[in-house]
């Protein structure tokens, strides 16, 4: 097996994946495009490898970045000659083949997902890695798919005994069967106003907040538009507290931040289409106290979760009771570089080259460390 991959001395061959199928999709290209910029080329050697809607894989020749209605500046994704992963080329590198006639190989050491979502961030994508015995920055499988199961990951927490807010999930086949019921009963459960949201989903996709019983049915069917379960939580009037988390076993949380929407509450429109949707606040105005406990729940759910690599950790502050809930884990956040996950590493000492440094530095960490597992038995 090959040995150079994560030697410091080489300069490393990064691939860049971008794009990806997944509503998030336009959100990579723009996160994609920061982190093309700011790699050091002294140190990497980049391929940009955009991922369509459909799943295909382009790899670029030359990746431009360009102006986007709604993003400002992404990565551009040029649909030329389809190339596929060939995982059974196993050796430390990720091996992708162009499947023209006398087409040819290309391999990466490192993997760098910049993408966000379905088959991207759930741990569909880190399986095929894992597959290919490729490093890659990121949680791993299980890391992954908890952080983007909202379900899930709320079990584990109440396990945990990190507080989430309360809720119901149901999936498809129950809805149908017993629509009235199941209004009522979670209504009677929870109360009014309510959050309708799919169980897998990013970026407030498929998200509604529902004030009236005969927003229910439309809220629900329209969650289910994305994903075969959807999870009904009881509104909190409350701030929006974030905190980055970066490493493998022993993981250090940045500062907080704030995210102040604008919207009724933080959706898409508000997180991308509107300029003025919602501000930052870094670092969030929390007394000491409540942020040191807010951060170090944050690394506990992020080791509750199963979590590696990278995390932005999301809290919802109520503002009447001054109680914290952990709302969510992304396992790939944003990138940008304006988005939260940098910003608060910034702010707290850590400049944006230097954290993707970091980051490749933790892949190759536990790549090593999930390659010295003994995998016979003698
Ligand atoms: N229970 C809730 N109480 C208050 N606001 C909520 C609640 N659930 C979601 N929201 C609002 O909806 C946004 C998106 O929900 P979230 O659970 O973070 O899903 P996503 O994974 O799509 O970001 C949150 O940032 C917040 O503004
Ligand atoms: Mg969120």
């Amino acid at each position: 097996m090959r040995q150079k991959s994560c030697n410091v001395n080489d300069k490393l061959k990064i691939g860049v994946l971008y794009g990806g199928r997944s509503g998030e999709h336009d959100v990579s290209l723009c996160s994609a495009a920061s982190v093309i910029s700011a790699l050091n080329k002294s140190k990497y050697e980049i391929t940009a490898i955009g991922i369509d809607r459909d799943g295909r894989w382009y790899v670029q020749d030359k990746p431009q970045i360009i102006p986007h209605k709604d993003f400002g500046r992404v990565l551009s994704l040029k649909k030329r000659g389809a190339w596929f992963v060939n995982h059974f080329e196993q050796g430390n590198q990720l091996r992708i083949f162009n499947n023209k006639k006398g087409g040819k190989a290309l391999a990466v050491d490192i993997v760098f997902p910049v993408l966000h979502g379905t088959f991207c961030e759930d741990g569909t994508l880190q399986g095929l890695l894992e597959l290919a015995m490729v490093p890659y920055v990121g949680a791993d499988v299980a890391g992954s798919a908890v952080g983007m199961d909202k379900d899930i990951a709320k079990r584990l927490l109440t396990e945990a005994g990190i507080p989430v807010v309360p809720s119901v999930t149901i999936n498809r086949q129950q809805w149908r069967d017993k629509k009235k019921d199941i209004s009522k009963n979670i209504i009677d459960k929870l109360g009014l106003p309510l959050f309708v949201k799919p169980v897998c989903a990013g970026s407030s996709v498929g998200v509604k907040k529902i004030k009236e019983i005969k927003e229910f049915a439309k809220s629900v069917d329209f969650a289910f538009q994305y994903d075969t379960r959807a999870i009904i939580e009881k509104a909190v009037d409350c701030r929006e507290i974030e905190c980055a988390v970066l490493g493998n076993e022993a993981p250090a949380a940045s500062v907080l931040g704030e995210i102040i929407p604008r919207h009724e509450f933080y959706s898409y429109d508000a997180k991308y289409l509107d300029p003025q949707g919602a501000r930052a606040q870094i670092p969030a105005a929390i007394e000491d106290k409540l942020a040191t406990r807010i951060r170090q729940t944050a690394v506990k759910g992020y080791l509750a979760l199963c979590c590696s690599s990278m995390a932005r950790v999301d809290f919802f502050l109520d503002k009447k009771t001054g109680k914290f809930y952990l709302n969510e884990i992304n396992t790939l956040p944003g990138f940008t570089s304006i988005s939260m996950y940098p910003k608060l590493w910034e702010a707290t000492g850590l400049p944006y080259s230097k954290l993707l440094d970091k980051l490749i530095e933790l892949a190759c960490a536990r790549h090593r460390q999930k390659m010295s597992i003994k995998t016979e038995r003698i």
